[in-house]
């Protein structure tokens, strides 16, 4: 497994931080709803999408200080698209992050409450990013972030998910899928790094573009692998899960063999699309090989 560098994880710490002061009090009424809320948004997850602004940003020599409210927005969707992934209407699982789900530890009305709040939040936070960004930029990242989560983008990619369920999906079908349900937020986190950090060069943005695709769309390919592969005490969420709802997924259409192969060609590409922006990229090049190689 390729590790993550110190400045990755001093990020991901940067993250932490970040995310915890975006988050409403938890002892302020509504107390249950701001609990569940803090549940769900922090104790554990790789932060990989703030990773993946911070890297970006870094790449054009934007100070973290700049990316926060593009990191914290981005992983504030993701945290509420996982409280829904997991409710019994959809994946209905148990295990979060090796915890009990938002809906297990909280009630489902909860949960469903806290994903709704947490995405009003993540746009309030860019909203009021007044200090670092003027207000065409603002409306920009938001745009950006709601076309990534809405139904062109997370929420669509999930709605082709449930009603791939027991489906046999063609190769280029279930690509779509994945580059829906969890391509459209890893490329939004790249574009809004760029983004916040004034990168404004169209030919840089579409590598930038490229190198999105091809990670966002390895790491569901690598998610789908390590449920097949990986124990929940490293996962931290149920093993098996796909086969046993009976999910369309890379290994179960493809085999694993050209999954990994598949994988292995869109980390090469990534890597290649970057490969000219020399050292300040080192970081989108890490995250590169860590999603292609990560066990959890
Ligand atoms: C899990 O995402 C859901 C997918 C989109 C595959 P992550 O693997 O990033 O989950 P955390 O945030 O680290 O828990
Ligand atoms: C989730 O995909 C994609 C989301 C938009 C949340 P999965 O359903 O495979 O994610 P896990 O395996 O439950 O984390
Ligand atoms: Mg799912
Ligand atoms: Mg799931
Ligand atoms: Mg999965």
């Amino acid at each position: 497994m390729h590790e993550l560098s110190e400045t990755l994880l001093a990020f991901a710490a940067h993250a932490d931080r970040a995310l915890e002061r975006a988050l409403p009090p938890a002892d302020q009424p509504p107390v249950d709803l701001h609990r569940a809320m803090h549940y769900a948004l922090l104790g554990g997850g790789k932060r990989m999408r703030p990773l993946l602004v911070y890297a970006t940003g870094h790449t054009f020599g934007a100070s973290p200080g700049t990316l926060d409210a593009c990191a914290v927005a981005v992983e504030i969707i993701h945290a509420y698209s996982l409280v829904h992934d997991d409710l019994p209407a959809m994946d209905d699982d148990a295990l979060r992050r090796g915890r009990p789900t938002c809906h297990i530890a909280f009630g489902e009305a909860m949960a469903i409450l806290a994903g709704d709040a947490l995405q009003a939040l993540a746009f309030e936070v860019l909203a009021r990013d007044t200090a670092e960004h003027d207000a065409a930029t603002r409306v920009e990242m938001m745009r950006v972030l709601a076309a990534a989560c809405g139904s062109h983008g997370m929420a669509g990619g999930q709605a082709f998910d449930l009603s791939a369920v027991g489906q046999r999906l063609d190769a280029s079908e279930l690509e779509r899928m994945h580059v829906h349900k969890t391509g459209a937020l890893i490329r939004a986190s790249v574009r809004l790094g760029a983004l916040a950090a004034g990168c404004r060069d169209e030919n840089l943005l579409a590598r930038l573009e490229r190198y999105g695709h091809c990670v966002g769309l390895a790491f569901q390919i690598r998610d789908d692998i390590l449920d097949i592969e990986g124990e929940a005490a490293t996962l931290g969420k149920t093993a098996g899960k796909d086969a046993a709802n009976h999910k369309p997924t890379y290994p179960a259409i493809l085999g694993l063999e050209a999954s990994r192969a598949h994988l292995d060609a869109l980390t090469a590409e990534a890597l290649d699309v970057v490969d000219g922006l020399g050292e300040p990229a080192t970081h989108l090049r890490d995250l590169a090989r860590f999603i292609a190689t990560r066990a959890s």
